[in-house]
């Protein structure tokens, strides 16, 4: 078990699914825990679960694309618990479509999502980041390192957010800050995965293409970002970790196509 006692550990887009499974991990082991997101009611949801779970919990409305918002909710976290010893990055968005399909401004929510509110929270964390010690872990996705049909803002985007994490290893690297990049895999159970695997069918063909021939939990994810926020991991800064029972070993590019032919083919009965 890890003891996150008396540490303080920042979720962004910490509300639901991976991301909230990863607060809640911590809060357990002890940490008192930040989150923000765009909805109130689910960053309120989510501070009643983790002072459920006994931590010292609090939250603030941001959207990642906004800096002033985000540099904001940084603000009140250091107002209420002081420095930040773990910061975890997992703000996203998804949708399947193909590049023909994809508007300019679809694209750009993506990256502006994914990439930018990430250069966004790294940099609005600095100056409230323990040094030295602090760890943070960004949230990627096997798309960072797999080209798939459907997927071309998500592959740019979480691709550009490793490239965030292997810079900034290496900008603050000698302030005694670690950063990593987490790779899930197909996360039971999430948004993430209704929207690219939306049918129980489709989620089968998922399992049986992972080669452990199962899906994975947010704990699996949790448990790796412990980990990396620990001090086993010291020595360990600028990685890209998977965490995903191999599936970026042989996830076909393709896979998306049966879901992108039956969206096309709504599209065209619709006129
Ligand atoms: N196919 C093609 N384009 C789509 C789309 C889809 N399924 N869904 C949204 N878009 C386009 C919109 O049409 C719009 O472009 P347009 O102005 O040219 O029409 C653009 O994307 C922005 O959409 P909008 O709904 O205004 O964006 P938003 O900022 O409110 O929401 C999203 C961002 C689209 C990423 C939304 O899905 C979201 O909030 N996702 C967060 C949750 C999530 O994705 N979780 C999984 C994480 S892996
Ligand atoms: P999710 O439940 O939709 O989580 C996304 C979180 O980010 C929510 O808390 C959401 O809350 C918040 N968010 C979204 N847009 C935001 C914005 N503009 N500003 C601030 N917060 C925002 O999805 P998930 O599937 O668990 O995915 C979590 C992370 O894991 C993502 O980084 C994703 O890319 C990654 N991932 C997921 C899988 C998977 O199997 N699901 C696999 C690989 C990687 P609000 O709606 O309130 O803003």
């Amino acid at each position: 078990m890890f003891d996150y006692a008396g540490k303080t550990v920042f979720v962004a887009g910490g509300t639901s699914g991976i991301n909230l499974g990863i607060a809640e991990a911590f809060a357990e082991a002890g940490a008192n825990v930040f989150v923000f997101s765009r909805r109130p009611e689910k960053v309120e949801a989510a501070v009643a679960k983790l002072q459920n779970l006994g931590a010292k919990a609090e939250g603030a409305i941001a959207d990642v694309r906004d800096v002033d918002a985000v540099t904001a909710a940084f603000a009140r976290a250091a107002e209420t618990f002081g420095e930040i010893d773990v910061l975890v990055s997992g703000a996203a968005g998804n949708f399947p479509a193909r590049a023909n399909d994809l508007s300019s401004n679809g694209f750009r929510a993506v990256m502006e999502i994914d990439l930018l509110g990430t250069h966004h929270v790294m940099t609005a964390a600095y100056q409230h980041l323990r040094k030295p010690g602090a760890s943070i872990v960004n949230i990627s996705a096997p798309q960072a390192v797999v080209a798939m049909t459907g997927q071309v803002h998500v592959c740019a985007a979480k691709a550009g957010v490793d490239m965030i994490t292997k810079t900034l290893a290496l900008e603050w690297g000698e302030e005694g800050i670690r950063i990593n990049s987490v790779i899930p895999g197909p996360i039971d159970g999430t948004e993430g995965m209704s929207r690219l695997a939306p049918t129980p069918e489709a989620m089968e063909e998922v399992r049986k293409s992972v080669p452990m021939k199962r899906v994975g939990i947010p704990r699996d994810v949790a448990n790796l970002c412990m980990y990396l926020g620990s001090d086993f991991a010291s020595y360990l800064t600028g990685a890209v970790i998977p965490v995903d029972g191999g599936w970026a070993l042989n996830m076909p590019g393709t896979a998306l196509d049966p879901i992108l032919d039956h969206i096309a083919a709504s599209r065209r009965a619709k006129g």
